[in-house]
C-alpha cells in the first residue's frame, strides 16, 4: 500500500459515522427537512472526512395515522432510541386533531427521551428585513432556552362530566412545576450564558398570577442565580418580557423560561427576526442518555404545503445544532455562515419577501458551503 492509500485509509477510519433518525412527518416539514438532509450531505463532502451521517427516514406522521390509527409504532420509541440524533420535521394536518398528533409523535418523543432543554436561538439574518426598528442599529443575538418537560405540557388534568347536559362538560388542564425540573433548566440557562459574549440569563413567569408553580421557579431561579455571580440575572413577567421583544431586544441574550411562555415567546423572536420559518430549535437531553432532537420552530404549515416554497432555513439552522451536539461545532458554524452569506445576497424566500423556492435556497446554501 501506498503512502496516499494508507492515508485515505486512515482518513477513512478517523471519520466519525453518526445514525440519523429522520422523521420529516407532515406538510412542509417533508419539505424543508429535505433541503436540511441535502445541506448536510454537501456539507459532508466539503468537511474533508470531519464526520459522516448515516441516515434512516421513518414514514410517520398524520398519513400513518390515516393508515394505522397510531402516529408511530407502539414500540416507535424502542425504534430511535439507538440513534445518535433525530432530524425532525412537523406535525399536523386537518385530517387529525392537533392534540392527537403533536401527542402522538413529537411531544412522545421529547417527554420519552427526556429531552428536557429545548435551545431556540433567535437569529437576525444580514439583507432580511426586520419590523424592529433596533436592528438597524444593533447586532441582535439572543436564545429561548424553553423547559421541555413538565410546566404546562405536562399532560396532566382530564376531562369529565360528558353525561351533563350539553355545554355544561368540564376539563382540567394541571401545569407541574418541579424544583428538580426548574433548577436543571435555570442551571443548563446559566451554563449556556456563560458561554455567549452577553453573560445574561433573563427568567420569564407569570408568578403574580400563577402563585404556585412560577413562584417556585423563581424561588429557584433566585438561589441558582445566586452561584452564577459572574453572570447578571433578571426575572421579568411575561407580558412585560413580550414587550421587552419588540422595544428592548438589545437587553436580552438567554431567555429562560417554562414550556408554554418559552413556546410563545420564540414565535415572537423569530417573527420578528422575519419569519417563523427562520426559527430552528434543539430538543435536548443533555445527559445524552436518550438521542436529541432537531427540528424548525414552525409547524406543517397546510396553507402552502407541496408548493415547493417553504422556506428551508430553519430547517437547515436545525441541522446546524444537530452538528454542533455531535461535536462539530466548526462545521455548524459554516453552515450558519453559509445562511448569512445567501440572505445578504438576496436569495431570500417569499416569506421573506423575495421569490425563491425551496430548492433554489437549498442550492444557494450547497454553493455558499
Ligand atoms: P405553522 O408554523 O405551520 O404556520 C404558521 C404560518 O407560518 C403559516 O402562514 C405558514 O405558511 C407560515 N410558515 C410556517 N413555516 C414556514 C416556512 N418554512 N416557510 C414559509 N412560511 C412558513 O403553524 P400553524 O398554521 O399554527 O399550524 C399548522 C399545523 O402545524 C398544525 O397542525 C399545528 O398543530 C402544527 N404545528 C406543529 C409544530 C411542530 O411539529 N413542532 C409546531 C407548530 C405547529
Ligand atoms: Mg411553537
Amino acid at each position: 500500500m501506498d503512502v496516499r492509500h494508507a492515508c485515505e485509509l486512515n482518513a477513512l477510519m478517523r471519520t466519525p459515522s453518526y445514525r440519523i433518525a429522520v422523521v420529516p412527518a407532515d406538510g412542509v416539514g417533508v419539505e424543508v427537512v429535505a433541503s436540511g438532509r441535502a445541506v448536510l450531505e454537501a456539507m459532508q463532502e466539503k468537511s474533508g472526512g470531519a464526520y459522516a451521517l448515516e441516515w434512516t427516514e421513518f414514514p410517520w406522521g398524520s398519513d400513518y395515522y390515516g393508515d394505522t390509527g397510531r402516529m408511530m409504532p407502539e414500540d416507535g420509541l424502542d425504534q430511535l432510541r439507538g440513534f445518535d440524533a433525530i432530524y425532525f420535521g412537523a406535525v399536523g394536518w386537518p385530517t387529525v386533531p392537533d392534540h392527537v398528533s403533536l401527542w402522538g409523535l413529537r411531544l412522545a418523543v421529547c417527554q420519552g427521551f427526556d429531552q428536557w432543554a429545548n435551545v431556540r436561538p433567535v437569529r437576525f439574518h444580514p439583507g432580511v428585513p426586520s419590523p424592529l426598528r433596533a436592528s438597524d442599529e444593533h447586532d441582535l443575538d439572543w436564545v429561548v432556552v424553553r423547559e421541555n418537560s413538565e410546566g404546562e405540557y405536562a399532560g396532566f388534568g382530564g376531562r369529565n362530566f360528558g353525561g351533563r347536559m350539553p355545554g355544561r362538560r368540564l376539563a382540567v388542564q394541571s401545569a407541574v412545576f418541579t424544583e428538580e425540573g426548574c433548577e436543571r433548566i435555570i442551571r443548563f440557562a446559566f451554563e449556556m450564558a456563560r458561554t455567549r459574549e452577553r453573560r445574561k440569563v433573563s427568567s420569564v413567569t407569570k408568578s403574580n398570577a400563577q402563585q404556585y408553580g412560577m413562584v417556585l421557579w423563581d424561588e429557584v431561579f433566585r438561589a441558582v442565580a445566586g452561584e452564577y455571580t459572574d453572570v447578571e440575572s433578571e426575572s421579568v413577567l411575561v407580558d412585560a418580557m413580550a414587550a421587552k421583544f419588540v422595544l428592548r431586544p438589545q437587553d436580552l441574550s438567554v431567555v429562560v423560561a417554562s414550556n408554554l411562555n418559552a413556546d410563545i415567546l420564540s414565535d415572537l423572536g423569530s417573527a420578528l427576526a422575519g419569519s417563523l420559518g427562520l426559527a430552528s430549535s434543539a430538543n435536548l437531553n443533555p445527559e445524552r442518555r436518550h438521542p436529541s432532537m432537531f427540528e424548525p420552530v414552525h409547524g406543517s404549515a397546510p396553507d402552502i404545503a407541496g408548493q415547493g416554497i417553504a422556506n428551508p432555513i430553519g430547517a437547515v439552522g436545525s441541522a446546524a445544532l444537530m452538528l454542533d451536539h455531535l461535536g462539530h461545532r466548526g462545521e455548524g458554524d459554516r453552515i450558519r455562515k453559509a445562511v448569512d452569506q445567501v440572505t445578504q445576497d438576496g436569495v431570500l424566500p417569499r416569506d421573506l419577501g423575495g421569490r425563491a423556492d425551496t430548492a433554489e435556497v437549498t442550492a444557494a446554501l450547497i454553493e455558499r458551503l
